[in-house]
């Protein structure tokens, strides 16, 4: 959920580290801090509560010269927010700074340990801790790797870490176990970075470090081995995607650019992977399990968040159009549940950042039982695109905002096509049906376009309801998760309380919340559920309610039940859930700008929840 940038090599470094900490502040932003080698070896650091512009304001960037250094964007897990807390963590000697994204579980024991040692701490970072114990190893043995090994095979928990000794100036180790980390190649030049966007502005060429392995980083060179010492061959890697997909491009936040750029992205997701005439779709990535796929007694799908709100969706998908018993798991729940596993069962997991810690715990847990794994994940490359059996990628192209747009309806796209791909196979999909899917599939990024084409209509909305205290959101079948997703989007962006139902569980409790305050947000699309949300509707303004709905273009009737109209066009029930989405996020996001929120960077979030 932190950020990490390191830099070694020929360039004035706190400069390029500043712009990689600004671009990794989704991850976290409650302090920040930068280490600089300088040319006499000592350590300047700078850190600061709050976000890289108030770090900014420390120094003056001419006057701080270094070829070597590391910085920081937090997220607090130990220690509250403040100067003192910020990393980079030095030991008490200041020889070693550690900056370090995830948690160390043993830090209470190991700093009893340092204790008796004497070591002293200013902090209440379980980071500082493992500086000390870096800088007590290295006073045993002064090798510098072999210090911060020794160290991490003390740590339990997980990290990602990178690492200055004064002592060794020539020299960055990094370090990880379940967090991410990798360094991209320059010419004569290293940067390091929890997250590819850091990187790109240098170069497109990088190497992910795995898993209990360790790097040391010189200018013009690296090795990395295992934290048991065994050496390590890995590949460079190309990044794929440009600098311009990761900055604004002229919107005011990364959260509409992205909601925008949904057309685009669904096109990706499908792009080369369906037959629009016959509705044959070739998965490239699962080519590998697609007979598990086929004959699978029941596919479990497992995510957080935004993700768990597109396996509820999948749910549905599999089990009306593939035939197929498939449950949801909350993935931070999976693998403490004692979860019942079969060698047949097949779990997909969903994650945009394919860094997700509850995620990536699951999907562990599921390989050790012995499941197929399979992931939709969006970074490539990333750890649990790296670790399942099989994958697809959504191609939604990097998603910076925090609230989760465009990869939630590319999520949504990958479903559908994994959806047609099984339902092909076991006939459970027609092929006449399937052909009629297909092609309103190409349709569907046009229709997205005409959506945002009316966001003005749905800003009007949000006007009105911006000073609303609560909400609620109704929907049913497919559309119950898109329920759930627009009051996730809501509260997670506007800090508004709201709740998602499927719409005929209202009157089993949550129907006495409704006065003349509440305003109720019902996805109405023109399909078998009308009738039924039609009744939950009269029985919300017979409560006098006020009622929003998400409705079809040439639903007229719809008018004699609404307050407030938000239209989308006319599709098949498959696709209904991705359309009905977009003015959700629309609303969720012009209520959140109307009361004057950072929708980019909503307090106590991350992008990447990397810590369980
Ligand atoms: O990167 P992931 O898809 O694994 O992330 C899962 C959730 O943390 C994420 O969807 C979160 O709920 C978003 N902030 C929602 O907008």
């Amino acid at each position: 959920m932190c950020g990490i940038v390191g830099y070694i090599g020929n360039r004035n470094c706190l400069g390029l580290i500043i712009d990689g900490l600004k671009r990794l502040e989704y991850r976290g932003y409650d302090s920040a801090g930068v280490a600089i080698l300088d040319k006499n070896n000592d350590i300047n650091i700078y850190k600061k509560k709050g976000k890289v512009k108030e770090l900014e304001s420390e120094f003056n960037i001419e006057d701080l010269s270094g070829h070597t250094g590391i910085g920081h964007t937090r997220w607090a897990t130990h220690g509250e927010p403040n100067d003192i807390n910020a990393h980079p963590q030095t030991d008490m000697s200041g020889n070693i700074a550690v900056v370090h994204n995830g948690i160390i579980e043993n830090f209470k024991t190991l700093k009893k340990k340092l204790e008796k040692e004497n070591y002293k701490f200013v902090s209440d970072t379980d980071t500082e801790v493992l500086a000390n114990l870096i800088q007590y190893h290295f006073k045993q043995n002064n090798n510098f790797e072999t210090a911060v090994r020794y160290a991490l095979s003390e740590v339990e928990g997980a990290y990602g870490i990178a690492v200055l000794n004064r002592s060794v100036p020539d020299k960055i180790i990094i370090a990880r176990n379940g967090s991410p980390l990798m360094f991209g190649l320059g010419k004569d030049e290293i940067i390091v970075s929890s997250d590819a966007a850091a990187i790109i502005n240098v170069t497109k060429n990088v190497i992910y470090l795995e898993d209990g392995e360790i790097a040391v980083l010189k200018y013009d060179s690296f090795q990395i081995k295992t934290i048991t010492d065994e050496d390590i061959f890995r590949e460079v890697q190309r990044i794929d995607y440009d600098i311009e997909e990761i900055e604004k491009g002229g919107f005011e936040h990364f959260m509409l650019k992205e909601i925008c750029e949904q057309p685009d992205a669904i096109q990706n997701t499908y792009r080369g992977r369906i037959n629009f005439q016959t509705g044959d779709v070739k998965l490239g990535g699962l080519e590998t399990v697609k007979d598990k796929l086929f004959n699978a007694k029941r596919i479990i799908i497992t995510a957080c968040g935004t993700a768990w709100h597109a396996a509820l969706v999948g749910e549905y998908m599999f089990e009306e159009y593939c035939r197929i018993p498939t449950e949801v798991e909350y993935a931070s729940e999976f693998r403490y549940k004692n979860p019942i596993i079969n060698k047949d069962d097949v779990i997909i997991f969903i994650s945009q950042s394919g860094e997700t810690a509850d995620t990536m715990a699951a999907l562990k847990e599921a390989k050790r039982l012995g499941a197929t794994t399979i992931g939709i994940v969006n970074a490539v490359g990333s750890s649990i695109a790296r670790a399942v059996d099989a994958g697809t990628y959504i191609h939604a192209g990097p998603e910076i905002g925090v609230a989760s747009t465009k990869a939630f309806t590319c999520q949504l796209m990958s479903l559908v096509l994994i959806t047609l791909m099984i339902g092909k196979n076991k006939g459970t999909i027609s092929d006449e049906n399937l052909m009629e899917i297909a092609a309103e599939l190409k349709l569907i990024p046009e229709k997205i376009r005409e959506i945002i084409e009316r966001k003005n209509d749905f800003k009007f909305i949000a006007e009105e309801f911006k000073d609303s205290r609560n909400f609620l959101y109704l929907g049913r079948g497919l559309n119950f998760p898109v329920a759930l997703e627009g009051a996730l989007k809501l509260k997670e962006i506007s800090y508004i309380h709201a709740e998602g139902y499927p719409a005929a569980e209202m009157k089993h409790g949550p129907i006495a919340l409704i006065d003349e305050n509440m305003p109720v947000v019902f996805i109405a699309p023109k399909d078998s559920t009308y009738d039924k949300i039609i009744s939950n509707i009269e029985e919300i303004k017979a409560r006098k309610g006020k009622i929003i709905t998400v409705a079809t273009q040439d639903d007229n009737e719809i008018n004699n039940y609404s307050d407030y109209i938000m239209r989308v066009p006319k599709t098949l029930p498959i696709f209904s859930p991705i359309l009905n989405s977009i003015p959700l996020q629309f609303l969720s996001y012009y209520i959140a700008t109307a009361r004057g929120c950072n929708v980019d960077q909503p307090r106590n979030l991350a992008k990447s929840v990397t810590v369980e």
